[in-house]
């Protein structure tokens, strides 16, 4: 497993993977292909939980999350989202559920939301020993202040906006950095300003390493990102084995013999 100083001064010129996964299996399967990193993002809330954003999702679904990938995971670095509200209203409070990801589920390190209400906590958390990935760009927590999850950082303001809050998350102490729908041409300037890897996620190619939500790249969403590539159809598979199994059962094809057992002494027990 990579720890998070190798993530921090990796120096070759292979980028860094990281998906995300939400459950055991999905975790182990994940884990299997190498990927560097596993993320459980608080996107469980839209793609796994039926939210449409991920406002909804708690500490506790987080922690229970994580917990299932890390009993899945074997080699990749896990890291735990921080839900909505769960950092930013109080300062102890901020601290012990960022350390709840860690104590109870398990996590490696967490990925936090990131703001100038971020820069302090950082270096907080990473003084007391909690690993911080910042996240800036869209920060799809901040929706209804954006005004839906549009594009980030298109103007030279909150370009330099962005740029300069990397910075400063640098500097508290964050280990790695995800830039979200960005334009590409920014991210190669954040990326080249860091010394710490930028993961990016509709960010372009000059990023240090690349992130996307495991069921839109394995082609499980019924709806993806413009800037999703999506590398399998699994929601195709499931379609038509789920349709095989209901013909299956409706034809009385399955189950048969074989899917069956039978007890002789079971004959005439009225
Ligand atoms: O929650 C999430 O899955 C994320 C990634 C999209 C970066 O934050």
């Amino acid at each position: 497993m990579p720890t998070v100083t190798e993530i921090r001064d990796r120096t070759d010129d292979t980028p860094i993977t990281m998906l995300t996964a939400y459950d055991a299996p999905t975790a182990s399967i994940v884990d299997d292909s190498g990927v560097d990193m596993i993320l459980v993002g608080d996107s469980v809330g839209n793609v796994m939980l039926g939210h449409d954003s991920t406002l909804p999702v708690t500490l506790d679904q987080m922690v229970s999350h994580t917990s299932a990938v890390v009993r899945g995971a074997e080699d990749a670095l896990v890291v735990a989202d921080v839900p909505f509200l769960s950092v930013g209203a109080d300062e102890g409070d901020s601290i012990e559920n960022c350390g709840r990801l860690l104590k109870e589920a398990g996590a490696d390190a967490v990925k936090i939301e990131s703001g100038d209400h971020t820069v302090k906590l950082t270096e907080q958390l990473v003084q007391l020993g909690i690993p911080v990935m910042a996240h800036l760009g869209l920060t799809p927590q901040q929706v209804n202040q954006l005004g839906g999850h549009t594009r980030q950082g298109t103007t030279p303001e909150a370009a330099r906006e962005i740029l300069d809050l990397a910075t400063e998350h640098q500097r508290a102490g964050a280990f790695a950095l995800v830039l979200e729908h960005v334009p590409s041409n920014l991210a190669a300037q954040v990326t080249e300003t860091l010394d710490i890897p930028t993961i990016g996620i509709g960010a372009g190619p000059a990023c240090d390493g690349q992130v996307l939500v495991v069921n839109d790249a394995v082609g499980l969403s019924d709806w993806t990102p413009p800037f999703v590539e999506t590398f399998g159809d699994v929601r195709g598979e499931m379609e038509s084995a789920i349709d095989d199994y209901v013909t299956a059962v409706e034809d009385g094809e399955y189950p048969a013999e074989e899917h069956s057992h039978h007890e002789d002494e079971l004959e005439d027990i009225y």
